[in-house]
């Protein structure tokens, strides 16, 4: 076991400690994370566009995320990995258990996956065979064919109401963690204080119980010179990546990132 657990999680939310988590794809910066603080490393399908260069998640592959998990593993020992179900590998409820056992069995501590209600049943049959989930929901970048883009969601009242509801039916279905994305702050803090297990956000304001962002996004490194609102270049202000990282982990903990520029109104 890593030194962080689910344990950890959840009594850093209620002693109201914020959460750590940065994206991580191999051993060398897992390693560096770990020296770092960061107490979550999210191996994400991020990695289809930043490692791979697609333009989407989608291509990536089942075994692309057992492969960069098991790179993480290798290099870690102190977070708790988080590894992300690729696009289609939760189609049906058999597919979500075995593509969930080939990544827990390459060394993830819990899955994520995106989507809204619908993941329920999967939800709850994954945490009855003892897999924790992290539900990823807002701007869930896997549909983003059907959102027509890379869009905050939320913004109304009609979708603010379903994705607070949304959240307590995840939490009542067994989900450990949640997980949103480019989600108005004010929402995101409601959500957080209505469930109990941590809410980590990005794009989602300073209230979640923690934050994430993609490792090369706050390293300042982009392949399209596009970043994104939420997004802080943590290289700036920093003489190495080793110092970015930790300078992350203390704003973090400290809660001046993000900031109200970083965040999204309703
Ligand atoms: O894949 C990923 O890196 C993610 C983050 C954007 C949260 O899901």
């Amino acid at each position: 076991m890593p030194a962080i657990t689910l344990t950890t999680l959840q009594s850093l939310k209620q002693k109201g400690e914020k959460i750590t988590m940065l994206t991580c794809y191999d051993a060398t910066f897992a390693h560096a994370c770990n020296e770092a603080g960061v107490e979550v490393l999210l191996v994400g399908d991020s990695l289809g566009m930043v490692l791979q260069g697609h333009d989407s998640t989608l291509p990536v592959t089942i075994a692309e995320m057992a492969y960069h998990t098991a790179c993480v593993k290798r290099g870690n020992t102190d977070a708790l990995i988080l590894a992300d179900l690729p696009f289609m590998a939760n189609a049906t409820l058999e597919q979500t258990m075995t593509n969930s056992a080939m990544l827990m069995q390459a060394g993830a501590h819990m899955i994520k996956v995106e989507g809204q209600l619908w993941l329920a049943e999967s939800i709850r049959l994954l945490a009855e065979r003892g897999v924790p989930v992290c539900a990823h929901m807002g701007l869930t970048p896997q549909a983003v064919n059907i959102l027509g883009g890379y869009k905050v969601q939320g913004r109304n009242e009609n979708q603010a109401r379903q994705m607070r509801a949304d959240a307590i039916s995840l939490e009542q279905a067994g989900a450990s963690m949640l997980l949103l994305e480019c989600v108005p702050s004010e929402l995101a803090a409601e959500i957080s204080q209505a469930v109990k297990i941590p809410v980590i956000g990005i794009g989602a304001g300073s209230d979640t119980d923690g934050q994430v962002l993609v490792l090369h996004d706050m390293l300042g490194l982009s392949i399209t010179g596009r970043v994104p609102k939420f997004v802080k270049n943590f290289m700036q202000d920093q003489d190495s990546i080793q110092s970015a990282l930790k300078a992350y982990v203390n704003e973090v903990k400290g809660v001046t990132f993000p900031g109200i520029e970083h965040g999204f109104s309703a």
